[in-house]
């Protein structure tokens, strides 16, 4: 049975878009301060064009006071001053537009900033007080309320509970904070919270924005009784995580951007073991889409892949939603790292910063896995330097490092730095056209990266951005390759091969031995050079259909 993912309704552009990331803080410095900006995200607009992507979405670009990179909202309609203004935003919306790329925005609803005005109240207000309901404050436990309220961990690291101090100078109440004590957790059982956010999202699809990625989306929702977490709750039962409550939050907000022209939409950021919990946020109510993380943590391996693929395939289709891919974004290890290291699966729970790491053969395998990810039905995500190539960052020096999980982690965990260190764009020597000469940039670039550069890579006909140019603009001239269905064809182990509707077949060679492609193949693209007709190891292909299975060389 071919997997027909998509529901038989005209498609609509953000089931089969290319959709790019944004870390703006390491994307391209317009002013020279060496932290990236909307200025320079303008001044690149045009590179974003060339590559073919569809739409961006920009990592939160709110004031903030960067206690986790600008997760940590201070004002829900602003721009960060270091950033640029809301006009600058504006001006880069309608810019984006006119090269028709589309605008998707971070929200952060779980949380905001310890300095957003709400928290200020509510500190400066007493126990019990209108002020603090709008977040989770308690006595805490013990002698003295010194304990925290209940068991739950922040998520990095040590309790997820901060103590006030009362305006005498005694101890006061604990808050919940499920990232770090600089992000409160909102009530979202509060009618002030529903009703701010409602009209934030309101305040940015009318300045156009194209929709909103949805930060720690399955969290919103506790449990009332805060109670402690104990091991075996299982789905529906965990006191903070994906709770049935959070539904209704999402059908809201459906029908917010559904009141808007232009096919607005909501994706979700959605971690959870189940995949089937993940469909029930992608009914035709809810989110329009979420990513798939259990592609991205999955090891570069053929049988592993496959099944990932078929479930993402099998739950999605039940609810009518599109199937998304996604190899990294600024959370995750880059995956030419991750596919270079001996165990290649990846894990939010240890980065394995480190760990021998081969290269070469990781930037194989990623240009392997941009032909695998670009020709699965549906819709892709792209991390900015996916496309030259970059690796994981591993030994900028410790006092520099930034993430709240190094100092939460007693120092253990060195956290997100290495994947968000500023792109390389030209030159030979640090900043590479990341800002003006004399730039710093907030993170070390490696020296290597003059051999990575945007400017290198595009005067390179074999570069890794050649590839993706060349795979994004057959992907949309191929409306088969990311709209159509999925058949598997037989293959020798080690072989992902499928067919796309009737016309393209996909082969990627995941296993050691060379695979033969089919005698009557007309090659459209190839990860690496193939070798006559054979598909050397860590290579991928899209041929035109008609050719019949590959079998082993
Ligand atoms: C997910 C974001 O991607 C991550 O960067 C952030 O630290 C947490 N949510 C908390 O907002
Ligand atoms: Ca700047």
């Amino acid at each position: 049975m071919p997997h027909t993912g998509q529901r038989a309704v005209a498609q609509e552009w953000w089931r089969t878009a290319a959709i790019y990331e944004v870390y703006v803080r390491s994307f391209a410095d317009g002013n020279g301060d060496g932290i990236g900006d909307l200025a320079g995200v303008r001044g690149r607009l045009p590179y974003l064009a060339e590559l073919g992507i569809d739409a961006i979405w920009f990592a939160p670009w709110y004031p903030s006071p960067m206690a986790d990179a600008g997760y940590d909202v201070a004002d829900y309609r602003e721009v960060e001053p270091l950033f640029g203004s809301l006009a600058e935003a504006e001006k880069l919306i309608a810019e984006a537009h006119a090269l028709g790329i589309r605008i998707i925005i971070d929200i952060v609803p779980n949380h905001g900033s310890d300095q957003q005005q709400w928290f200020t109240d509510a500190l400066a207000a007493p126990a019990g007080s209108a002020e603090r309901a709008r977040y989770h404050f308690r006595p805490g436990q013990g002698d003295a309320g010194s304990l925290p309220p209940n068991n739950w961990p922040s998520v990095f690291g040590g309790p997820a509970w901060s103590r006030t101090t009362n305006a005498d100078g005694t101890a006061g109440e604990w808050y919940l904070h499920l990232f770090s004590p600089g992000q409160p957790d909102f009530n979202w059982a509060h009618p002030d919270v529903r009703a701010e956010f409602a009209d934030v999202l309101r305040f940015w699809f009318d300045r156009g924005v194209d929709g909103f990625r949805l930060d720690s989306a399955a969290l919103l929702a506790k449990d009332p009784a805060l109670g402690d977490l104990r091991s075996g709750q299982g789905a529906g039962a965990h006191p903070f995580e994906d709770r049935d409550g959070v539904h209704g939050i999402y059908r809201e907000w459906r029908k917010i951007a559904d009141s808007y022209p232009g096919e607005r939409v909501l994706i979700g950021e959605v971690w959870l073991p189940d995949p089937e919990r993940l469909a029930r946020y992608l009914r035709a109510d809810e989110l329009h889409s979420a990513f798939n993380f259990d592609f991205l943590c999955c090891a570069w391996d053929a049988a592993r892949l496959r099944e990932v693929i078929d479930v993402t395939l099998t739950t999605h289709a039940r609810v009518g939603a599109t199937p998304t891919w996604v190899l990294s974004n600024h959370d995750v290890v880059r995956h030419v790292t991750r596919y270079g290291r001996a165990d290649t699966a990846f894990s939010m729970s240890d980065r394995r910063i480190g760990e021998p790491a081969d290269r070469e053969l990781g930037q194989r395998r990623a240009r392997a896995a941009a032909l695998l990810t670009f020709s699965l039905p549906g819709c892709v995500y792209l991390y900015q330097g996916d496309e030259l190539g970059l690796w994981e960052v591993e030994d900028i020096p410790d006092e520099m490092l930034q993430d709240p999980f190094w100092e939460r982690s007693g120092y253990t965990d060195r956290g997100r730095d290495g994947c968000r260190v500023p792109l390389p764009w030209a030159g030979e020597e640090p900043p590479f056209g990341f800002g003006p000469d004399g730039c710093v940039p907030w993170l070390p670039q490696p020296a290597e990266w003059k051999d990575l550069t945007a400017e290198r890579q595009a005067a390179d006909p074999h570069s890794m951005l050649q590839l993706y140019r060349a795979a994004l603009r057959l992907r949309r001239a191929e409306p088969a390759l990311a709209g159509g269905d999925l058949t598997w064809l037989p293959s020798p182990e080690g072989v992902l091969c499928y067919r796309r509707a009737d016309s393209i077949t996909v082969l990627v060679n995941l296993s050691a031995q060379p695979a033969e492609l089919p005698a009557d193949a007309e090659v459209l693209i190839s990860s690496s050079p193939l070798d006559h007709d054979v598909l050397p190891p860590d290579t991928a292909a899209w041929l035109r259909a008609g050719a019949t299975s590959p079998g082993a060389a």
